[in-house]
């Protein structure tokens, strides 16, 4: 019987973690532990809320009191560690909430998962879930033609240099749990992973907001020129490598996760603007004037792309989606799941985004 803590389980890529766990490890117990901030939704954990081996607790990661006592009374043998708080564009207008959950929150959960394990390591795993931003941009000098759009790729050696607020704190969190492996001799793991796309993403992400926009016909934002690019995975495989990585990768390692499959932010829009006039029935190019040019991210950083090729050779992992397909199963679900969206793009949602996009639409 493995006790594991998954924690933002309620977020996008977390539900998609919890859901595989639940499923695939009838004989484990799953506690999700988190803390529905704006983007925690556990209506995207209908389907399983009610096997016998789930079990929910809402409490905030940066409790530490809080932290060790769950650890406890659910006796813990494995952490994967996905809250965060996970915008880029949120962390440029509030760098305190992110440095606060994502360096302290996880600084917290490392040392209550200390604190319980208290050196029995033997069969006990951290496992920190983390971001390719870490890395910093890579250049565009291949800008023309298909992908890739560099010559150059991330590698789990890659130094690190993050440019956002939001970078620069998953960034920090990773030195802890690798400091908490150094020193203490934790057993730990931690992945970077390209940018997810999929079902149950919070609708202020670049895929799933540009759908819901182009279904109401409300102008679709492309910051600068559309011309970064971005390395894309579907968030199922993502869960897939966090399951192969959990149990059968090398402690105290880093894996990268991605699937070489990078495309310019404009060549992106212009798909989801064909797919989802497609299956709306609206004749091709209805949508095309809704593209919108407006200012620039601050540091915007200009190309991610992931060469997961260690987690290929070393545990056999790869993606089993190809993007055609993830996107045509991703627009689907949002038009098929208008409820879903509109209770998180009422209310609260509404303010954000009116004054995240004021002045620049
Ligand atoms: P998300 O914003 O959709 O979900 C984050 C979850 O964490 C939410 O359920 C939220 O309620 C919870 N949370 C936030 N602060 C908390 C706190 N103090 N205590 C407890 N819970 C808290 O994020 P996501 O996109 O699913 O990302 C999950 C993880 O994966 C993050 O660590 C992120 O950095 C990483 N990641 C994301 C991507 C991506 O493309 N989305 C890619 C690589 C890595
Ligand atoms: O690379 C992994 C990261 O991917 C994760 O660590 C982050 O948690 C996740 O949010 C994502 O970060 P990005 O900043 O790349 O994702 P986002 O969806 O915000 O933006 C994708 C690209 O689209 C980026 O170049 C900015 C651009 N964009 C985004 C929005 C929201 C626009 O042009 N217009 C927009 O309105």
């Amino acid at each position: 019987m493995k006790h594991l803590l998954i924690t933002g389980g309620a977020g996008f890529i977390g539900s998609h973690v919890v859901r595989l766990f639940v499923n695939k490890y009838p004989e484990y117990r799953i506690v999700n532990l988190d803390a529905l901030t704006y983007a925690g939704n556990l209506a995207n954990l209908k389907d399983i809320e009610d096997k016998p081996n789930y079990t929910f607790v809402k409490a905030d990661i940066c409790d530490y009191e809080r932290m060790c006592a769950v650890m406890q009374e659910y006796d813990i043998d494995g952490v994967i560690h996905l809250a965060a708080e996970s915008h880029v564009d949120r962390s440029i207008k509030d760098p305190f909430t992110f440095a606060r959950t994502n360096v302290m929150g996880t600084l917290s959960l490392l040392q209550a998962a200390r604190q319980y394990w208290d050196g029995r390591w033997e069969g006990k795993r951290f496992y920190h879930i983390s971001t390719d931003e870490v890395y910093g941009a890579l250049r565009l000098d291949r800008p023309e033609g298909d992908a890739p759009y560099g010559s150059e790729f991330f590698l789990e050696t890659t130094p690190y240099n993050p440019h956002s607020p939001y970078s620069a704190s998953k960034a920090s969190s990773d030195h802890f749990v690798r400091a908490y492996h150094d020193t203490y001799g934790m057993p730990t793991l931690v992945t970077n992973c390209s940018n997810n796309y999929g079902p149950y993403q919070f609708p202020e992400k670049l895929i799933p907001l540009f759908i819901n926009n182009i279904r109401h016909g409300k102008p679709l934002p492309v910051y600068g020129k559309g011309e970064n690019v971005r390395d894309w995975l579907y968030v199922v495989d993502h869960a897939r490598a966090i399951d192969v990585i959990f149990h059968n990768g090398n402690i105290g390692d880093t894996y990268n996760i991605g699937g070489f499959n990078e495309w310019k932010n404009i060549d992106i829009v212009k798909v989801l603007i064909r797919t989802v006039d497609r299956l709306l029935g609206n004749p091709e190019g209805t949508s095309d004037h809704l593209i919108t040019y407006v200012t620039d991210r601050a540091g915007h950083d200009l190309r991610y792309a992931i060469d997961s090729t260690k987690l290929k050779n070393e545990l056999g992992w790869e993606p089993s989606l190809q993007f055609e397909e993830g996107i045509e199963l991703t627009v689907r679900w949002y038009l098929e799941n208008q409820e879903w969206m509109d209770n998180i793009t009422s209310g609260a949602y509404e303010k954000y985004y009116a004054d995240m996009y004021r002045g620049r639409v």
